[in-house]
């Protein structure tokens, strides 16, 4: 199968020197990628900056921007049998990015801030047979917010964690989420690592790769 990830944070420049960005590591959709290469199939990780190596068997596409992934991931939507979104994505970016160095004197009381490209939904005309799985970061219960996006984003799973439970979320080795799928009923996972949680996510996504042509085949 050809399975596009991302991963890792987007940076959305002030200027040339600052950004505003999040506490994305990359670690849980870099362990996403990892799994789907270690069965043998083939993957694009398209990576907001992050500190790590490109897992053996990926191919990894760096970029920074929401803008950047948007575009990256789009032109390799149609290559693709299942898009599974670890990124964080900025949803906001300031409107103007200063050419300059802003000077330290020249402070801007406030940063006027406007809507980043949502990705998930900008693709979600172009799914066609594909399976597009999405994750729901959360401080508190993720679900209420997870089967929102569940359906809005039109996916077939969204990941649905806690960010601010310990060892969970951004950062951590380890994480505890909730599988959603798409009218199915939910998969409580116990804490375990971000590898772990990746095995099951790919594991998910392959039963439905295959229940899907399985049932192409019969009609
Ligand atoms: O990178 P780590 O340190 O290992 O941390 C892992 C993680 C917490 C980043 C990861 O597990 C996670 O939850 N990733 C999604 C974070 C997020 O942006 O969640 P969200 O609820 O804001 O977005 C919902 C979905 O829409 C996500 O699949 C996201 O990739 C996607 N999205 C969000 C914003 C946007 N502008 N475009 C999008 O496509």
């Amino acid at each position: 199968m050809h399975v596009l990830v991302t991963a890792g944070p987007t940076r959305e420049p002030i200027d040339p020197v600052r950004f505003i960005s999040n506490r994305s590591s990359g670690k849980m959709g870099y362990a996403v990628a990892a799994a789907f290469a270690a069965r043998g199939h083939e993957v694009v990780l398209v990576s907001g900056p992050v500190a790590l190596a490109a897992p053996a068997g990926v191919s990894r596409v760096q970029v920074q921007t929401a803008d950047e992934m948007l575009a990256a991931v789009s032109a390799r939507l149609e290559w693709c049998g299942a898009l599974v979104m670890a990124a964080a994505v900025a949803d906001w970016r300031p409107r103007r990015a200063a050419a300059a160095k802003l000077k330290k004197a020249a402070m801007p009381v406030a940063l006027e801030l406007e809507a980043a490209p949502d990705i998930l939904r900008a693709l979600a005309e172009r799914k066609g047979g594909r399976v597009f799985v999405g994750f729901a970061a959360e401080t508190g219960d993720p679900l209420p917010e997870a089967r929102r996006k569940l359906r809005e984003k039109k996916l077939d799973l969204i990941v649905a964690n806690d960010v601010s439970r310990a060892g969970s979320g951004f950062e951590a080795d380890t994480n505890k989420v909730t599988l959603l799928p798409a009218g199915g009923a939910p998969i409580d996972l116990p804490l375990m690592s971000k590898r772990g949680v990746a095995e099951r996510i790919a594991e998910w996504v392959l039963d439905r790769a295959a229940g899907a042509s399985a049932a192409a085949a019969e009609t």
